[in-house]
């Protein structure tokens, strides 16, 4: 499954150690079967102790000494870590939160993203380290920044917000109508009245709101960009890419974001222990579904993972035996360029002296470290190299250009999946508070379940080929996004839409006429009331199912109505265009019903799990090549043949079943 372009490895902090330190590391590295280590995160003090000079001795050691070990580098900028010299000299360039408080040095992502000073300090280091490094035989990949994320509400955001906003909407009559500043009085005479959306008396506009994500995220976007373009500058074949963080907090849309980067590359954190399989999948094919949709062919990197623990509410819960490699497996499985983690060797000190390394303060005599060594050498088996270590000269092919599919199959299920709509949601004031993303993965997690292959895709994928497609929540929905879900089913798809979808347009005003606004036709439903549960209560439906969290009243002028409240009123409906179909589910429904109703339409549609009838906590993911089996659950199960070992991981090479016969009668 893996090609020999995998990565495997680490984020590695020689600053923080004395250089005999750096050699047992090289050794141990190789001993792993380590093929590239991220290195110069937070650097940024230690490449340039005083303004304009640099020292970068030790980093031409650093490289030198993964190369001359065969190893890899994934050469990063500092810029996530301004140094304390910059904030001294340009305090204006701290970030301000909401409520004007401007912060200080002593963490990380100390800037704003729109200061001048910051701007072109980053830009000076980095096109520093790409003048020295653009051609060192070690270097694979550029990784500009971490985790592009903060927010910032200072003086120097107001105006470059202002001239976003002109961008955006034209005219401040334009701008006072799609934020419905009728509304408390909100009529901007004069661009300069603008202000970021800081901390006000009582509520705020909610089109205010959004629109600063979205400026956030071109802001930080355009900072990125600019890095990239002066690397490229230097060196016009260099790959270049920065490192997602997910969360409904981070105002980055990565769907856009991942047109402008060389390789998708996601930073994943599962937020429980038993969570760890489900949240993985969802956060691996969504990183496969921006990846597609940018043209990049379905390929990504799982940048960092935690090798041994799970941070579940301030607990460090250990990963069992066996965790690491099953989990790095089914990272790649699902068409990760590889598995890296963050990061390398525990550090001694500092704010994440308690965070998990592949190399914890014990030494390397421990079972994680063992594990790591056991996962390099499958990872270096499974991709068919020689059993000896990559040689110094040999040239890592980089993994991109590859066709799509060639790291993993797509699924016959799709799941809509736009952060944009978790943004409006977070940014307006609804009648139930709503978690999009959460909704998003109960969706998807009882697909993964059920066993079907499933694309997680944003609103700029392409639908043809998907023999379902769902949309959970889907409350932003543009005029285009609705139309392509109209043509999805128009040309026979099988769509399944939830409650609190199409209600309101890019600028978060209400669709009128009745809910669900944009898709009201399409679904053949009018809904006039909602109806939110208080947590813990439910309603059951007549077939038995529990409908949770959100109801609502509606008429079902063009639909069937497949399963009904109570007291009679539809509750999910369906609706035939020809071949296709398009079904509305206008409540919440635990895990069990969502099952249910998921398994019936899918098969319904032909779709099917990739092994029907596996055992809960079993999952198989088809890939190019074969089927990949993971066995999550703690007893060993006998599966197509194979005894599969309770915690492990195996590879079904050119095993052909339903999916390979479905895949040849696509698309539908
Ligand atoms: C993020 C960062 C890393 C580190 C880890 C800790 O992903 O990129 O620098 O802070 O979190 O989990």
């Amino acid at each position: 499954m893996p090609t020999n372009s995998t990565f495997y490895g680490a984020d590695w902090n020689p600053e923080q150690w004395p250089e005999p330190v750096w050699a047992q590391d090289l050794a141990l590295m190789r001993e792993a079967r380590v093929t590239a280590a991220t290195v110069g995160v937070f650097s940024w003090s230690r490449l340039e102790p005083s303004p304009g000079a640099y020292d970068f001795g030790w980093l031409d050691r650093v490289l030198d000494g993964l190369h001359s070990h065969g190893i890899g580098a994934v050469l990063a900028t500092p810029t996530a870590s301004p140094p304390p010299w910059f904030t001294r000299a340009h305090p204006d360039a701290l970030a301000t939160r909401r409520d004007g408080v401007r912060l200080v040095h002593g963490s990380r992502d100390t800037y704003c993203v729109n200061a001048p000073a910051y701007r072109a300090a980053s830009l000076r280091i980095a096109t520093a380290l790409a003048v020295r490094y653009a051609r060192h035989p070690a270097l694979r990949l550029w990784h500009v920044h971490n985790e592009y994320g903060t927010w910032c509400f200072c003086d120097h955001c107001a105006r470059a917000f202002r001239t976003w906003l002109r961008e955006r909407h034209g005219t401040i009559d334009a701008l006072n109508d799609a934020w419905t500043a009728d509304f408390w009085s909100q009529c901007h005479g004069d661009w300069s009245e603008i202000l970021p959306p800081r901390a006000t008396q009582y509520l705020g506009n909610p089109a205010h709101e959004l629109d600063y994500r979205r400026f956030l995220s071109d802001s930080m976007l355009a900072a990125y960009t600019e890095q990239r373009d002066a690397i490229k500058a230097v060196v016009p074949d260099a790959q270049v890419t920065t490192n997602f963080v997910l969360g409904g907090w981070v105002p980055v849309d990565h769907a856009r974001w991942s047109r402008e980067v060389d390789l998708v590359a996601i930073d994943h954190y599962p937020s429980t222990l038993d969570g760890v399989p489900a949240q993985s999948a969802f956060a691996a094919d969504a990183a496969r579904g921006w990846s597609a949709a940018a043209g990049h062919g379905g390929r990504w990197l799982l940048m960092e993972h935690a090798p041994g623990h799970v941070a579940e509410q301030g607990i460090q819960r250990r990963k069992p035996p066996g965790m690491l490699a099953r989990i790095a497996l089914a990272h790649v499985a699902r068409g990760s360029a590889g598995a890296m983690y963050f990061q390398w060797r525990a550090s001694r000190g500092g704010a994440e002296q308690w965070h998990t390394a592949l190399v914890a303060h014990p030494g390397p005599a421990t079972r994680l470290f063992a594990e790591a060594v056991a996962l390099g050498n499958r990872l270096a088996a499974t991709e068919g190299r020689a059993p000896s270590d990559r040689s110094a000269d040999e040239k890592v092919p980089f993994p991109t250009g590859e066709p799509a599919g060639a790291a993993t199959a797509c699924g016959e299920v799709a799941v809509w999946f736009d952060e944009t709509c978790g943004w409006a949601v977070g940014a307006s004031h609804l009648p139930a508070p709503v978690d999009y993303q959460g909704i998003v993965e109960d969706w998807h997690r009882a697909l993964w379940r059920l066993g079907y292959q499933v694309d997680v895709v944003p609103p700029s994928a392409a639908l043809d080929g998907y023999r379902v497609l769902v949309v959970p929540a889907a409350y932003l929905l543009t005029d285009e996004s609705a139309h392509t879900l109209e043509r999805y089913v128009r040309e026979g798809g099988h769509l399944v839409v939830t409650y609190l979808s199409g209600i309101v347009d890019e600028h978060l005003r209400v669709r009128l006429g009745g809910y669900p606004g944009a898709l009201r036709d399409l679904l053949g439903v009018h809904v006039d009331e909602f109806d939110p549960l208080p947590p813990g209560t439910a309603v059951t439906l007549d077939n038995g199912d529990r409908a949770t969290a959100w109801t609502e009243h509606l008429t079902a002028p063009g639909a069937a109505v497949h399963v009904s409240y109570p007291d009679g009123r539809p509750a999910i409906t369906r609706r035939e265009h020809g071949t296709g179909t398009a079904h509305y589910v206008s409540c919440g429904l635990d895990e069990t019903a969502t099952a249910r109703l998921l398994d019936g339409v899918c098969a319904a549609a032909g779709a099917a799990p990739v092994l029907p009838g596996l055992p809960d906590g079993v999952e198989a993911v088809r890939t190019a090549d074969g089927v990949w089996l993971f066995n999550h659950t703690g007893e060993s199960h006998d599966i197509a043949g194979r005894a599969l070992q309770p915690g492990t991981a195996m590879e079904l090479p050119a095993f052909s079943g339903h999916f390979t016969e479905i895949a040849a009668t696509r698309p539908r």
